[in-house]
């Protein structure tokens, strides 16, 4: 076989174990069983607590995955990794002082203190050291005895092992605080004691964070001593990076769209020439060509993927057949993860099965009668129902006004931070060229085109309108919508002013500042920018601004008039403000073109509204809307 990354699929011995590929399926909770299909080398089928009866991670009262009840659900985590061929791992874990715990328990730590939410963290003595010690022995012998064929133990992120670690959390006096060979006592003596419990040819990987993006955090320097000191006793390190319930770092971790890719490997390359063991590192490698590149250069010898294999389980089957433009790649929304979504509507931005899987099958049936679908606009919506009403055998017909596909999408895709959605924007490009979706560009729809096309399903995907505010002054020579800001940057003067700081109003000013040099100034009239992004896009947002030096914000702010001079504000104690402008962007939104999409019902029964022309929302509705009305015609 002619591999085109022939080092991502190259074999690797991992102690006693061959793994056939360096792709590692990294933990996300408990679902693992799609990435397990998908052939990576090594799948992390979900993680287990240590100390059942306290609070070591959920509560007191979480179950004992090895418990007589619980055995053999665990047992059968080890038959669907291997499914697809992959070793089976478990992540072993122990959230120290992070832990729930029930009304009148406590948590434990490296150090004492009463945390925001009334919790009672309690310093650890040696008696409660011991326990955890015992309770991560018992723990793999268990994960050993039912069959896993290595563990993954869960030393970075902030949790209880790197509490002790890192003077952000170790603030103990004794022998287990203070110098680096002090903090990590307690963490040795847990890897020491688990070798020796497993013995020899167990394969054990260890996770770290090499930066936890906080200040007081512990240095690089401390991580490399612990390293290169804790390899006695393991076999494969995985370099990450940030923490976990800190969520000005955990935005690292689980990095945003405003952190480069590969975000950890600087931290891996030296690890990897300080220590004699295999080297993994996971964060935001997000294509093979990214990760067979890590391997060839040698910087590493394993790749860890997490969110690339939610956006696409299939990620490392169709890299190993060469078929990398059939991966759908991952925007980095962070849509999946439920801090960022607050818990609510957490799933996937391009894949609709995940946290859907109990209704989204893996692959739609064919259609038992094929049928003749219109769908009116090429976005993100559009985009994802004609190929999901392709795959169901349906004849898809696809008009767009305009000469490209992508709606909004493709001006965002064009922005500095968006090069994911760029990204996917390309995936959507190719997989509608190489299907036998009918599409017909600067194709303006009418409904006498529709009924001219004779279809049995129109589906109106015609998205949203720039909002245009009424405010004196807006049709000034110097005013420009986002979307020609965003298309023709080089008429934009030197001093900007944007009105509207929603996720584009910011992104661009963002973009305009950091890498144009442009003065800009935002007017939003909300009290925080980036409304509609998540939690920790916003969190991300805010870093990368901090950068921009010549980037200005005005909350709670309104506009009152336009001139060819500049833009007078009102600010939030009311004073009115001029600041003077080249440009003016008009960020305000956007409005459903409802009108549009209306005039298309009344010609065929089975008529429906899709993506923004319903209501402005994010990419991950418009691909599930899109998916849910073509898997059900
Ligand atoms: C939704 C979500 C859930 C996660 N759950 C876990 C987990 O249960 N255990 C863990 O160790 N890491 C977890 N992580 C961290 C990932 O394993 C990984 O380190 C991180 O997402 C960076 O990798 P990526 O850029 O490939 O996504 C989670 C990340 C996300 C986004
Ligand atoms: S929700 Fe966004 S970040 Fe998460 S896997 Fe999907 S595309 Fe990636």
């Amino acid at each position: 076989m002619n591999l085109k990354y022939p080092h991502l699929f190259s074999p690797i011995k991992i102690n006693s174990i061959m793994v056939s590929n360096r792709i590692i399926a990294n933990p996300m909770g408990q679902v693992f069983e799609d990435k397990a299909l998908g052939r990576p080398g090594v799948v992390v089928a979900g993680s287990v607590i240590t100390q059942p009866g306290k609070a070591s991670w959920e509560s007191a009262g979480q179950p004992y995955a090895f418990d007589k009840y619980e055995v053999e659900k665990t047992r059968r985590r080890i038959l669907l990794a291997h499914r697809g061929g992959a070793k089976a791992s478990l992540e072993i874990a122990h959230a120290g002082q992070y832990a729930r715990v029930a009304p009148g328990d406590f948590a434990m730590g490296p150090s004492g203190y009463w945390r925001e939410d009334g919790v009672e963290v309690r310093e650890m003595d040696e008696a409660m050291m011991d326990e955890v010690v015992s309770g991560y022995v018992r723990t793999v012998q268990d994960a050993q005895a039912v069959g896993f064929d290595m563990i993954f133990l869960h030393f970075g992120h902030g949790w209880l092992v790197p509490e002790f670690l890192s003077p952000l959390f170790n603030k103990r006096t004794d022998t287990y605080g203070g110098t680096i060979e002090n903090r990590m006592r307690f963490p040795l003596r847990i890897l020491k004691e688990i070798r020796k419990a497993a013995g020899p040819y167990f394969p054990i990987e260890m996770r770290i964070s090499a930066n936890e993006y906080m200040p007081g955090g512990i240095s690089f320097e401390d991580v490399l001593t612990f390293v290169k000191t804790a390899q006695e006793y393991i076999d494969v390190v995985q370099v990450s990076c940030g923490l976990d319930i800190e969520h000005e770092a955990n935005v690292y971790t689980a990095s945003t769209n405003f952190t480069e890719h590969m975000l950890n490997v600087k931290y891996a390359k030296v690890i990897k020439e300080n220590v004699d063991i295999l080297v993994s590192v996971v964060g935001a490698i997000m294509n093979p060509d990214e990760a067979e590149k890590l391997l060839a250069d040698g910087i590493v010898d394993m790749v860890a993927l997490a969110r690339p294999l939610v956006a696409d389980p299939d990620w490392p089957v169709k890299a190993l057949e060469g078929r990398v433009e059939d991966i759908v790649p991952c925007l980095r929304c962070l849509q999946c993860y439920h801090i960022a979504t607050n818990r609510r509507n957490v799933g996937c931005s391009v894949n609709p099965r995940y946290a859907n899987e109990d209704w989204v099958p893996r692959k739609l049936p064919k259609a038992e009668t094929r049928k003749r679908v219109v769908i009116i606009g090429a976005g993100p919506a559009g985009c994802k129902a004609a190929l999901t009403a392709c795959e169901r055998g349906h004849e898809v017909i696809l008009l767009e006004k305009r000469d490209h596909i992508g709606g909004a999408i493709h001006y965002v895709a064009m922005e500095h931070f968006k090069v994911d959605i760029k990204a996917y924007l390309e995936y959507l490009k190719v997989q509608i060229g190489k299907s036998a979706i009918d599409l017909r560009l600067n194709t303006e729809a009418s409904p006498k085109l529709i009924r001219s096309l004779a279809p049995d399903v129109v589906i109106a995907a015609v998205g949203a309108l720039p909002a245009k505010p009424p405010i004196p002054g807006i049709d000034s020579k110097n005013v420009m919508s986002f979307y020609e800001a965003i298309e023709h940057e080089e008429r934009i003067g030197r001093n900007v002013v944007i009105i509207g700081g929603g996720t584009i109003g910011a992104e661009i000013g963002l973009e305009l500042s950091l890498l144009k040099e442009k003065n800009v100034t935002i007017i939003e009239m909300l009290n925080e920018l980036a409304v509609q992004g998540n939690m920790l896009y916003k969190i991300g947002l805010r870093h990368k601004m901090g950068e921009a030096e010549s980037l200005h914000v005005m909350l709670e702010a309104g506009c009152r008039k336009i001139t060819e001079e500049g833009v007078y504000v009102r600010d939030k104690k009311g004073v009115e403000i001029f600041l003077p402008a080249d440009t003016v962007i008009i960020a305000a939104g956007v409005r459903a073109d409802r009108a549009l999409a209306e005039s298309f019902y009344g010609i065929v029964p089975q008529t429906y509204m899709i993506g923004d022309c319903e209501k402005p929302r994010k990419i991950q509705e418009a691909t599930m809307e899109g998916y849910t009305i073509a898997a059900a015609i």
